[in-house]
């Protein structure tokens, strides 16, 4: 039988910061709310373009899986934020990449899209039409927040993460999954028209920004994102006392906690990294396995369990079973641009078009 391993990883994260403390003077906000309802502290703010955030992030993961361009069947690029409908940007990125026989599309399941991603990846390998797979879950987030709302602006970033998938005869990778989506509650979480339900003209800023009623959202978070982990550890035939480590959605701290409590695992089997980089949808989980990675969280044949929530409201989670290696075979140079803007001249666009909070001066 074919399974299909993870064997490389990598992430790229825009050098610019946004802090509690910048977000206070834009907005009635303030450190002690954020950290407490959130746990974050500081979120990522691109001034490129998300085709270069995934570039970074998937030549990084192609060279810890020591593979070459020419090597890659398929490129998913999981994002709700492409930086043009037509051409998908996985289109773009392959270009970059030079992937020179690969078909590529991108994958919209909002902050569920990667692990949906690697659902689709692995079951394709395992179906043995594609060998090898480069899935990239990428976000540039501040280009449909409206930093006037202070309900929503506090807790999204950009980023991008990627994976390489590899078929392989040992039982490894994705071993159980779930895909669930509820869309009766999509409302509670959406751009409300950001596409063709907007007409034809521009955007209306009115309703092309993030909107969401958040406890409606968490609700549900806490409650699909637990079930859907129990589930996948059961299917895997594990025990709740096999799981290693819980890869979550990096969406707020209490909702990861109540996650694990679900799973009646110890803090010490979670990754956490929702206070460097807040929310940053498709991106958080591929962020969140490359850091446990590097950070010696993920140990040769661990039993690891992601799970996802987000706009849809979608959710998804899959049992995994980690191959030998958790080292990288290579790096590459491939960098994040570096840039001599500020936060606020890179947010200027944005203040431009959905207006300006306080006074940042
Ligand atoms: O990735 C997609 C999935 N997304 C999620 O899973 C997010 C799910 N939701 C959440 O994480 C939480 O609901 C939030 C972090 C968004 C909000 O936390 P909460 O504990 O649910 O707060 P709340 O919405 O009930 O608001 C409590 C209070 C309100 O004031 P009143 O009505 O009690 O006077 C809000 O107006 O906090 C106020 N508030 C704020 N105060 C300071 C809301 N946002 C802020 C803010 N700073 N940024």
């Amino acid at each position: 039988m074919t399974y299909a391993e993870i064997t490389g990883w990598g992430k790229a994260l825009p050098p610019i910061v946004l802090s509690n403390s910048d977000l206070e003077r834009i907005v009635d906000t303030n450190d002690d709310w954020i950290t407490s309802r959130t746990g974050m502290k500081e979120r990522r703010i691109s001034h490129v373009e998300v085709s270069e955030l995934s570039t970074v992030a998937a030549a990084q993961a192609l060279a810890a899986a020591g593979l070459e361009p020419g090597d890659v069947d398929l490129l998913i690029t999981a994002t709700c934020t492409p930086e043009t409908i037509i051409p998908p940007t996985s289109a773009v990125v392959q270009s970059k990449l030079g992937l020179n026989r690969a078909g590529a599309f991108d994958l919209n399941a909002n902050c569920s899209g990667f692990v949906y991603g690697m659902v689709v990846a692995s079951d394709m390998i395992k179906s043995g039409s594609v060998k090898r797979v480069l899935l990239v879950g990428a976000e540039k987030l501040s280009y449909i927040v409206d930093y006037t709302d202070r309900t929503t602006c506090v807790l999204f970033g950009d980023a991008a993460g990627a994976a390489v998938l590899e078929a392989t005869d040992e039982p490894v990778g994705v071993l159980a999954s779930e895909l669930g989506v509820d869309g009766d509650a999509a409302p509670f979480l959406c751009v409300p028209q950001f596409g063709t339900l907007g007409g034809p003209g521009p955007r209306d800023p009115e309703h092309a920004s993030l909107y969401m009623e958040g406890q409606e959202v968490f609700r549900r978070a806490v409650t699909k994102m637990g079930e859907a982990s129990v589930n996948v550890v059961g299917a895997a035939g594990w025990s709740l006392d096999d799981v290693d480590l819980l890869i979550p959605h990096q969406a707020n701290l209490r909702i990861i906690d109540a996650t694990a409590r679900r799973l009646g695992i110890e803090s010490s089997k979670v990754f956490v990294n929702v206070h460097a980089y807040g929310n940053t949808s498709a991106a958080t989980v591929p962020v969140a396995l490359t850091e446990a990675l590097e950070s010696g969280r993920v140990t040769p044949g661990a039993h690891l369990v992601f799970a996802a929530f987000g706009g849809g409201l979608t959710w998804a989670a899959a049992a995994v079973r980690w191959g030998n290696r958790v080292e990288p075979l290579a790096t590459s140079d491939m960098r994040v641009p570096d840039t001599d803007k500020t936060v606020w001249d890179v947010l200027e666009p944005n203040f431009e078009f959905f207006g300006r909070g306080g006074d940042r001066e």
